[in-house]
């Protein structure tokens, strides 16, 4: 067994942490660790003052003037290509929108009308469960098409490629275990099948590099109030490749895809490229927030935010396992750092209420039903002396049985 690092080794992996600085760029609660950058990334400076300059400025004052002297208009389009920098896709194939789980509807219909001869839709039962959801109304609402799922249908998704799959959906990191798929490879064999590839980046859009391009990903939803830390409500994204945009179809049809949104034509006309997948009015003060967000990730090494991300896992793994494996809690995510997103989960029988008391000690993480407590590692504000920290709490919780208390039993509507 590899030894266990002392303090001072964890302090010296501070001290060559290349983001040792980007933590001043958030506005963190002092004494709070926050584990939990994978559900709700934290607020950054930045977010904050685009939001105040939003609301004082563009809202109050300039008032439907800044849909043009601001402009709100064109925000989907221009954050789109931003966030197309960080998922490996080249302009005018990303947008920003509405929520993900409304993005996935668009863009499950617009894959399945890609493959019209075909009618099977495939899915993991493991996906997020809106996913799940999303993928049962798209496959009920069109004619003889059925959905079929990896891990009910059949124990592995190539089983499931047939002549008769129109398209895939897959979540690139799984939002319970972690688990990062392999995206290049797997498109490979949807696309030998036939079938077109859609990824859910919900997890993955700034904790892991995406190269959608590269792997040749037909479409991708992703979310941006995660490791993005657009805000909460923060919309998702849809990134749909070139070489579909001209033939694209989706369900949703509204004014803002309209290939003239303002000569109110009664008849609709789909615009032209990645903006047909607008429906209605966006959230602007929301999209303007994102907007501060992302201005942090124009000076992120991706790489290096890769390394810290295995770094910090692996070394919370190690230190939970040393001190905290006698106590029931068992590791429910890859050991393989490459196999790994930003995120470790451990399952324990009492996980809702070790997680509480957790959250009442400072440690933030949160709890998925069963019995998995996830701890996602935002490498842009987690120091490694955190992730020491954090580990120690979960230790005494453990050892001293303080989870036990009956406040920590009781079940809140969000977990
Ligand atoms: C993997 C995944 N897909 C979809 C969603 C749903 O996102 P939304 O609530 O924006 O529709 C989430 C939300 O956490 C998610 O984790």
């Amino acid at each position: 067994m590899t030894r266990l690092p002392d303090i001072a080794a964890i302090e010296a992996m501070d001290a060559a942490d290349p983001f040792r600085d980007f933590r001043d760029r958030f506005l963190l609660p002092h004494g709070v660790i926050y584990l939990d950058g994978n559900s709700l990334g934290a607020a950054s400076a930045a977010a904050v003052m685009e939001l105040q300059q939003a609301t004082h400025e563009e809202w109050a004052q300039g008032l439907i003037r800044s849909w043009n002297t601001a402009d709100w208009w064109e925000m989907p389009i221009a954050l789109g290509d931003r966030i197309g920098k960080l998922t490996g896709a080249v302009p005018g194939q990303t947008v920003v929108c509405d929520s993900v789980s409304i993005n996935l509807y668009k863009v499950l219909h617009a894959a399945m009308a890609l493959r019209p001869l075909r009618s099977v839709l495939v899915a993991e039962a493991s996906s997020f469960a809106s996913d799940l959801y999303i993928a049962q109304s798209v496959a009920s609402s069109r004619p003889g098409a059925s959905l079929r799922l990896e891990g009910v249908d059949a124990p592995a998704l190539e089983d499931l490629l047939d002549r008769k799959t129109a398209a895939v959906l897959i979540n690139h990191i799984n939002y319970k275990t972690g688990e990062l798929l392999d995206m290049a490879a797997l498109t490979r064999k949807i696309h030998a099948a036939g079938a077109i590839a859609v990824w859910d980046l919900s997890h993955s859009a700034g904790a892991v590099p995406v190269e959608l391009d590269a792997a040749g990903a037909d479409f991708a939803v992703g979310c941006t109030y995660k490791y993005l830390n657009g805000g909460p409500g923060a919309p998702g994204f849809i990134f749909a490749a070139q070489r579909h945009l001209a033939d694209l179809r989706q369900p949703l049809i509204g004014w803002w895809g309209h290939a003239r949104p303002f000569a109110f034509e009664p008849t609709f006309e789909a615009a032209s490229g990645i903006r047909r997948f607008l429906c209605g009015t966006q959230p602007v003060l929301s999209m303007r927030a994102l907007k501060g967000a992302l201005d942090i990730w124009d000076s992120v090494d991706i790489a290096a935010l890769r390394r810290k991300c295995i770094a910090m896992t692996d070394l919370f793994i190690q230190l939970v396992e040393a001190k905290c494996g006698d106590y029931g809690v068992v590791l429910a995510s890859p050991r393989d750092g490459a196999k790994r997103g930003s995120q470790v989960s451990f399952t324990h029988a009492h996980g809702y209420a070790i997680m509480q008391a957790l959250i009442e000690r400072g440690v933030i993480g949160d709890f998925r039903a069963p019995t998995t407590i996830r701890f996602g590692f935002a490498p842009l504000y987690i120091s490694y002396r955190d992730v020491w920290q954090s580990v120690a709490v979960l230790e005494e919780i453990l050892r001293m049985g303080v989870w036990q208390h009956s406040r920590f039993n009781r079940r809140a509507a969000v977990t």
